[in-house]
């Protein structure tokens, strides 16, 4: 299965292994034109849920490189300094003493783990040694009060971020699932320090985190949550939850839901003052951290299907890569091309991206779109000449229906903006939402 989609990844564009001309680079990969479109799309639907459509989240981008005290204080440095070893099946690490309480019996040999990535920074020696940063949270709670003192936010308030981080992962591997090089969307939640009041919120992040994968499409059997052992937690964590999808590599973890406490808060020196009672605290943090790297790889496991020679990916419509593709029934009748080129031409404004196809036969171009995702393929026939009607053709379904090209556009906004499965936005008023396009 891992070889089936890394080849479908390759072949159609999706991932490539990055210098590979040089032979690759182990624990790196690179997103060709479908993969960074199934990329954003999932970082985009991410940002709607978890800034746009809420009052208590504002979104932030810091720096990939900060402060090395920043790395002291968060306790990453020290964390990384006992002798560790790591399970080969399942990558956790550990200290010696306590292997005996894991399940599995294959380790590496004891090391000192350092995940950071370093740097060198300067001109002249000796140059200064800094890190690229290992997890995105850090600029997040090192700007806790910027944020309070220049935006409106009130604890419980969150702060959401999406960005590259980088470990040195010593066994990079199953694909793109461990690299060294990998994309994080994170929410620090603040909240008051209280331990039944964090419990609930620690509950309901997970259930909020879970259910959108599965609004997304993703197979609800194959995720479930797995709490972390005590020996399993990370350094800052008062408790933890993975988010595991059933790859074919096994349950594997994609998102963790750790309760932080007032860990970081704490070790950076800040904290929150709360204007109405005048009450000075340390907040304490939930947080959800994803890889955006494996929600995209497990997306396209969990969309993979074959029916005979046939590969369809059954992509959510919002990740999709490209939403329709547009054909001429025949590619030497300039009346079918002409006619064709034009609607292409106004999908691609209403709906992008929009893909063309001229080659071959509709057979061929049908399997070529089913393999990439595309939800819709528009047809444009002898009858369009006619009567301006062409046919939709559903991915999943195969079944064709004929549409006035003038009733398009509220066939697709119908699809699109259907808050449970299209790509736009009903209310943005922006021309990329498939809303009120006009098709004259
Ligand atoms: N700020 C908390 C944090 O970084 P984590 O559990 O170490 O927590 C969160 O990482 C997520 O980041 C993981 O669930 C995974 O999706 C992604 N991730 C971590 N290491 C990764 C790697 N080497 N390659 C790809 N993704 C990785």
């Amino acid at each position: 299965m891992m070889e089936k989609i890394s080849s479908l990844a390759k072949r159609r564009g999706f991932i490539y292994p990055d210098s590979e001309i040089y032979g690759g680079y182990q624990g790196f990969w690179d997103y060709g034109p479908l993969g960074v479109e199934l990329k954003n799309n999932i970082k985009r639907q991410w940002w709607k849920s978890m800034v746009y459509n809420r009052e208590d989240i504002v979104g932030m981008d810091t720096s990939i490189i900060m402060n090395p005290v920043v790395w002291e204080k968060s306790g990453h440095l020290k964390a990384f300094t006992d002798p560790m070893v790591e399970c080969r099946e399942c990558h956790k690490r550990f200290k010696e003493e306590d292997k005996k309480s894991h399940e599995h019996d294959d380790w590496t040999e004891p090391k000192i783990f350092n995940l950071l990535t370093e740097v060198l920074l300067g001109t002249t020696e000796p140059k200064e040694k800094a890190y690229l940063r290992g997890e995105i949270t850090q600029g997040v709670f090192t700007n806790f009060e910027n944020v309070v003192a220049s935006s409106r936010v009130k604890i419980p308030f969150g702060i959401a971020q999406i960005g590259k981080a980088f470990r040195n992962e010593i066994t990079p591997g199953n694909f793109t699932f461990r690299s060294r090089e990998f994309e994080q969307m994170e929410l620090e939640y603040f909240v008051k320090p209280d331990e039944a009041e964090s419990k609930k919120i620690f509950e309901n992040w997970k259930e909020q985190r879970i259910n959108w994968y599965e609004s997304l499409g993703m197979t609800a059997k194959k995720l479930r949550f797995q709490d972390h052992k005590d020996k399993e937690k990370a350094h800052y964590a008062k408790y933890a939850t993975d988010i595991q999808y059933e790859a074919p590599f096994g349950w594997s973890e994609f998102e963790g839901i750790h309760h932080r406490g007032d860990f970081d808060l704490k070790n950076h020196g800040l904290s929150y003052l709360d204007q109405e009672t005048q009450e000075k605290y340390i907040p304490w943090v939930i947080e959800t951290s994803g890889g955006v790297d494996r929600a995209a790889l497990f997306f396209l496991i969990d969309a993979y299907y074959e029916d005979g020679e046939r590969v369809i990916l059954k992509l959510h419509p919002k990740l999709a890569p490209i939403k329709v593709a547009v054909f001429p029934l025949l590619s030497n009748k300039p009346d079918l091309v002409k006619k064709a080129k034009w609607l292409f031409g106004k999908l691609k404004i209403a709906i992008p991206p929009v893909a063309w196809d001229d080659r071959g036969n509709i057979g061929k171009r049908y399997f070529s779109q089913d393999e990439i995702g595309t939800p819709w393929c528009v047809t444009v026939d002898f009858q369009t000449l006619e009567d301006e009607t062409v046919t939709i053709r559903d991915r999943d379904t195969a079944k064709q229906e004929r549409v006035e090209i003038d009733k398009l556009s509220e066939w697709f906004s119908a699809k699109l903006n259907d808050p449970t499965s299209g790509v736009g936005d009903p209310t943005s008023g922006d021309p990329t939402s498939g809303v009120g396009f006009i098709l004259k």
